[in-house]
């Protein structure tokens, strides 16, 4: 799927987020610039996160309250070479079901992610700066209601 706009992505996440119902996982997978961060941000708007979403390259996690009974929690494990004690803290969040988690750069806790889960792949279009390319994969029953219609 392309999605041509800044908008386009913020409404995209908005779309995703209507799908919810907590207990979902989202593991955003693209190069530094790609938009993950931007998707998380749709994503909250949809789910009445009240106030910034900012991304947790520093803090590695942040999470949100929303407007319904769901948390959205998201990680960026970026620079993290080693999960270590975040791995636990990372399966503990996977387990609670009024959690919905979202991971960038998820290499590194590759082994605590559950099979079910949405994986969104964002890569850049050559020649057209706001311009991106998405592509989803379900891994499981949860993951595939968050495709829609056509799942
Ligand atoms: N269609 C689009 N979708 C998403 N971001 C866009 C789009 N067009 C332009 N942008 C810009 O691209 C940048 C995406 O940054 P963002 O922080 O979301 O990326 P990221 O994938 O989270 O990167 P990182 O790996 O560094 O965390 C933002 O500056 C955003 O304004
Ligand atoms: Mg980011």
């Amino acid at each position: 799927m392309k999605l041509d706009s800044l908008e386009d992505m913020l409404a995209f996440g908005q779309k995703i987020a209507t799908r919810l119902q907590g207990g979902e996982v989202l593991e955003l997978v693209g190069d530094v610039g790609a938009g993950k961060t931007t998707f998380t941000k749709g994503l909250a708007l949809g789910l009445g996160v009240q106030g910034t979403v900012q991304s947790p390259t520093f803090t590695i996690s942040r999470e949100y309250e929303t407007s319904s009974l769901i948390r959205l929690v998201h990680y960026d494990f970026y620079r993290l070479q080693e999960a270590g004690i975040m791995a636990d803290e990372l399966f503990e969040a996977l387990n609670d079901p009024h959690n919905v988690v979202v991971i960038e750069w998820s290499d590194s806790v590759a082994e605590v992610l559950p099979e079910d889960r949405l994986t969104i792949a964002i890569s850049l279009v050559a020649g057209d700066e706001t311009a991106r390319e998405v592509s989803m994969h379900a891994g499981g029953v949860a993951s595939t209601r968050l495709l829609g219609e056509k799942a």
